[in-house]
């Protein structure tokens, strides 16, 4: 683990200084059910770190780090690429349901000489955590912030967790839990993430839409939804717009967009062993589509991804008539990260999408310096949100211990 750059670390502590004594607010989703559920977490690196070592952080996958964040997973030794201090990186996550409330899957820290609970909380999860909520977490007696932890320590992170039934509006969407930072507005998280501001005041259950730094905001993100059967052990797999999941043991990855929220499935590069990824009585490979002209339409066969089922590779072969032959697969574009992103870049995939064939290889990462790219500007026409929404969200008010 790399050590906290210095001026990096004093940066977030002025800015949780300045949040001092403000409450800071967090929305969390009552749950019933047993299922857990996938979300996002908004990091951002407080140091340059290694891709392996973010991922150990969080207990993922370096890969599946990558993969959601549109970053080049499949390269040799793109776990050990260094991002740049700063970057904002989304985070794979799983949300289970304890105590009736949707709560991250708990992740273990071991603590470092010079950590307290308020630099683990501050500082190496730039507030995805609070102390306060760290020291619940791990039964602790009422402590000092600012008391040494004793190195080796470990301890249990919550991280906040929402789902909403992956929907937004009726439509797919994975949620990104986004720690709002200096100089942040309502209006411009919601123009950096190509929603509005009055879905995120429904989402948020807020009065006004007014956030303070530190505050905890659950964006929803389009996403491609997968309907793998409920037995397959990737069920749920949720895909946000522009960016890609690996599953199955890393031997299928699939992605959302840009074109269409369709997901999208092919052999991955990246895994030893997979088990066959042809479709039975076909000579498609999973990802394959063909088309074929006709006097009645288009005649068109796909290959696709059904889930991992018994630990093998489910393909679905589906053939019909289309009104027209469809073009050429697009996939998301990967990107590499700037080395000199700011604490203001916003990393959103470059506009230009990037060629690709049906079942071809995802093409390769475009030029560096594009991370910086500033995100569309997006509206979501018709934004009427049920009451009901308002019903099964409690705004909780926690205070920064500062
Ligand atoms: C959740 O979404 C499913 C469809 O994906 C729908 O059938 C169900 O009613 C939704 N539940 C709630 C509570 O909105
Ligand atoms: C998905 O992202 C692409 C660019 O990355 C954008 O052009 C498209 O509008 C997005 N789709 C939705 C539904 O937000
Ligand atoms: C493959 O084709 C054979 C003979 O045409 C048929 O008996 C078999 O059920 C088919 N298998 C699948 C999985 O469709
Ligand atoms: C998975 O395997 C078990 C036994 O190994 C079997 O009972 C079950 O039907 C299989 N499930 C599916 C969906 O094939
Ligand atoms: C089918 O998919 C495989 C793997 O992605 C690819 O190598 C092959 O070229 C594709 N074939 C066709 C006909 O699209």
């Amino acid at each position: 683990m790399s050590r906290p750059a210095a001026a990096a670390a004093a940066a977030l502590l002025v800015i949780l200084a300045a949040a001092g004594g403000a409450a800071a607010k967090t929305t969390i989703e009552p749950c019933a059910s047993a299922d857990s559920c996938a979300a996002l977490l908004g990091y951002t690196l407080y140091a340059d770190m290694k891709v392996s070592e973010v991922a150990a952080l969080f207990g993922a996958d370096p890969a599946a780090l990558l993969a959601a964040n549109a970053l080049d997973f499949a390269s040799p030794g793109s776990a050990n690429r260094i991002l740049p201090a700063g970057l904002p990186l989304r985070v794979p996550t799983r949300c289970a349901c304890n105590d009736g409330v949707r709560k991250s899957v708990s992740v273990r820290y071991s603590a470092r000489p010079a950590d307290t609970l308020a630099t683990v909380a501050d500082v190496v999860f730039a507030g995805l955590a609070s102390a306060d909520q760290i020291r619940n977490a791990n039964g602790l007696a009422e402590v000092d912030p600012d008391a040494l932890l004793d190195a080796g320590e470990t301890l249990v992170i919550p991280f906040p967790c929402v789902c909403f039934n992956s929907t937004d509006n009726n439509l797919p969407a994975v949620y990104l839990s986004y720690v709002v930072r200096v100089g942040d507005t309502v209006e411009s998280i919601a123009a950096s993430h190509a929603t509005t501001v009055t879905d995120l005041s429904n989402v948020n259950a807020m009065g006004s839409p007014i956030v303070a730094p530190g505050d905890i905001l659950a964006i929803p993100l389009p996403a491609c939804a997968s309907a793998f059967p409920n037995f397959a052990s990737d069920y749920g797999l949720l895909v946000a717009n522009g960016t890609y999941a690996l599953t199955a043991g890393n031997c299928v990855e699939c992605s959302c967009g840009p074109g269409d929220l369709n997901l999208y499935c092919t052999p991955a590069s990246l895994a030893a062993s997979c088990s066959s990824m042809q479709c039975p009585n076909s000579s498609l490979v999973l990802g394959n589509v063909t088309a074929q002209p006709t006097s009645g339409g288009c005649s068109v066969s796909s290959c696709s991804y059904a889930g991992l089922v018994n630990g093998t590779i489910a393909t679905l072969l589906s053939s019909g008539l289309q009104a027209t032959c469809p073009g050429p697969h697009q996939f998301p574009p990967l990107m590499e990260p700037s080395t000199a992103a700011s604490h203001g870049s916003f990393l959103s995939p470059s506009p230009a999408p990037g060629p690709g064939e049906a079942g071809g290889a995802v093409p390769g990462s475009s030029d560096p310096g594009r991370s910086t790219s500033s995100a569309g500007s997006f509206s979501q026409a018709g934004l009427v949100q049920p009451l009901h929404r308002l019903i099964f969200i409690l705004s909780l008010v926690f205070y920064l211990h500062m």
